[in-house]
């Protein structure tokens, strides 16, 4: 037996007994006479004293050898320390160790394995398994098993059937670029891996299964970011026989558990807004509503004067800073300075100073006297001692950088609480989307979400208003999760094909196999998938999804630690003959 006892165990009680502790080498003191040892394991920290008046000589030469994370297996006494730590949970106690076995040597590792480390991103992720053994990154992996079963439980109790769909498919468009894998058996052909189990959930819709859910890898090569991977976890769900309504209720259910059981908190019926109201006082389809600050649009009490940037502009819209005239000239200057950066891309900015007195002062008063300021603030909400900020231009572009510049003021101001949790529900939004540099739409959410009753018709007519039944769950600014109303008939399914542009026989050949199915008796069906990656990381208090991920890939999308993707060897591509499929 490796061990009696892990290492986050003992406490008085256990004072007496003989005990063996396996663990690594956290750090050592070494007086001579005295050798400390830190001994770590996944549960914890336990002293180990070394003492030349009771450890035998032999085990006290090989205490002085002891390097950082050496895997070492001790027996030894548990006594009472002379000074306990009340910071360790097994601070009132430690080994005083009559054998010691070095089970594995170690290399000094190039980070130290402390909660405040010194090594660089690049470092711990080549080196991702000595960064696991550090607490912070442990904790979230361990947080992350606990959501999942809480999820497993969940769905299971509620009657979902947990199903493996397969990873070796055909294109499943979610709005990415695939992963391909090229056929051996098949020369010239290819797989691609899913960018979700989409289809294959419906396929099992139509095969009565009912209610399905699979905590699924999915892929999908698009440009990264701190909440995208281009491996990453999805929470599948798909139902029958269900409408929008029991969709949203038994995902805000599940929602509503995990808050409950892992961060202890309650939280009532889920508020839900309309896909335009979000675009209107927010900016974006996924607001955080754990503060205020919404858009008040200003172009009619600003457009009646001389102020030709606000008259040419398409849409001004402003926002109410909290306490914001408290800002001096200098700091106003500096979230000038933060619109105008190229990844927000501003012209510049307007603003109005609230004062105490019931006064304003802006930055145009030669437009605008205080009247008009009274209006702006009326319509931003603003009182005494806010600041009144205002972007103007073209409507899309103009309501992604004052989102940008809610969501930068309100992360300075502290309203961004991580322990504060605000889902919404975003429903309603529009079954295509405008790709403003091909001219052409494609589906806002993919290809077999259906458009809401009696709307189809306005598909010829006005293609960007037709809505979707499509709704997305939203986390304090963050979309954790989507999902629709599925078509479930071939003729819907086939306008829609055409709709975003495939001909008959390109649609027949990428979809044929879900719209045959259609034909047999496919039941009204829905669902929605969670990113659970990014569930995980806002439940534990954070926003990159990096840290809850075993072995992550970085920016680029690379594996650092085993070096992937890498080139293959000539033997290699000359079974797949890939040659052969360029050539062609
Ligand atoms: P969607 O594309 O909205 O829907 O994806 C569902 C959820 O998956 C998460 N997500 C990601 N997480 C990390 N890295 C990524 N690259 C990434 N891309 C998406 C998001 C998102 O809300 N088949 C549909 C679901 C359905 O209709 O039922 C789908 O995949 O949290």
């Amino acid at each position: 037996m490796y061990r009696t006892h892990n290492n986050g165990e003992l406490r008085v009680s256990n004072v007496g007994e003989e005990v063996t502790l396996a663990g690594w080498v956290q750090k050592s003191r070494d007086k001579g006479f005295i050798v400390w040892v830190d001994l770590r394991d996944r549960y914890g920290i336990t002293q180990l004293v070394f003492d030349e008046e009771r450890t035998p000589k032999e085990m006290m030469d090989k205490a002085s050898k002891l390097g950082r994370e050496f895997v070492i297996q001790v027996t030894g006494n548990v006594i009472e320390r002379e000074s306990k730590n009340p910071k360790m949970p097994t601070g009132d106690i430690e080994i005083l160790v009559k054998e010691v076995t070095i089970l594995n040597a170690s290399l000094t590792p190039p980070f130290t394995i402390e909660d405040d480390t010194d090594g660089g991103e690049d470092l711990r992720m080549k080196y991702r398994y000595l960064d696991i053994r550090r607490n912070p990154v442990r904790e979230n992996l361990l947080f992350r098993h606990k959501v999942s079963m809480a999820v497993r439980n969940y769905l299971s109790n509620e009657g979902f059937v947990d199903v493996e769909t397969p990873y070796l498919i055909k294109s499943t468009p979610e709005g990415a670029r695939d992963f391909v894998v090229p056929s051996r058996m098949n020369e010239g052909q290819f797989y691609a891996l899913p960018q979700s189990p989409q289809t294959f959930k419906q396929l099992l819709m139509v095969g009565g299964l009912d209610k399905y859910f699979q905590i699924v890898k999915c892929f999908r090569d698009e440009d990264l970011r701190a909440d995208r991977q281009p491996e990453f976890t999805q929470i599948d769900c798909e139902m029958a026989f269900i409408e929008q309504e029991d969709i949203l209720n038994m995902f805000e259910g599940l929602t509503r558990h995990l808050l409950k059981e892992i961060n202890g908190v309650e939280i009532g019926d889920f508020p839900r807004m309309q896909y335009d109201d979000a675009m209107r006082l927010y900016g974006n389809d996924k607001p955080d509503i754990r503060f205020d600050m919404k858009f008040g649009e200003l172009n009619e009490v600003t457009q009646h004067k001389d102020f030709g940037v606000f008259n040419s502009a398409e849409l001004i819209v402003g926002i109410a800073v909290p306490g914001g005239n408290k800002y001096t000239r200098k700091e106003i200057d500096n979230i000038i300075k933060w619109v105008k950066r190229p990844q927000v891309g501003a012209m510049g900015m307007i603003y109005s100073r609230c004062n105490d007195d019931g006064t304003f002062k802006s930055s145009v008063d030669k437009f605008y006297d205080q009247e008009d300021l009274a209006k702006w603030a009326e319509v931003t909400g603003a009182k005494q001692g806010d600041l009144v900020v205002v972007l103007s231009g073209e409507t899309n572009k103009v309501r992604a950088q004052m989102s940008a510049l809610r969501m930068h003021l309100a992360t300075e101001l502290g309203l961004r609480d991580p322990k504060v949790f605000a889902p919404l529900w975003v429903i309603d939004f529009p079954l295509l989307e405008l790709d403003e540099e091909t001219g052409h739409y494609h589906a806002m959410h993919h290809p077999f979400t259906s458009p809401k009753p009696g709307q189809l018709e306005l598909l010829d007519s006005k293609p960007g208003e037709v809505k979707a039944n499509a709704y997305d769950l939203v986390l304090n600014g963050n979309e954790i999760g989507g999902g629709s109303i599925r078509i479930h008939d071939k003729e819907t399914q086939a306008i829609m094909l055409k709709h975003l542009g495939f001909s008959e026989e390109e649609a027949r050949a990428q979809f044929g196999f879900l719209m045959d199915a259609f034909e047999y008796g496919a039941p009204p069906h829905g669902g929605l998938a969670f990113g659970l990656d990014r569930l995980v990381a806002i439940l534990g208090g954070q926003e990159t999804i990096r840290d809850f991920i075993a072995f992550p890939k970085n920016n680029s999308g690379r594996d650092v630690m085993i070096d992937a993707p890498a080139p293959l060897d000539a033997a290699q591509l000359e079974e797949l003959n890939l040659d052969v499929v360029i050539k062609k």
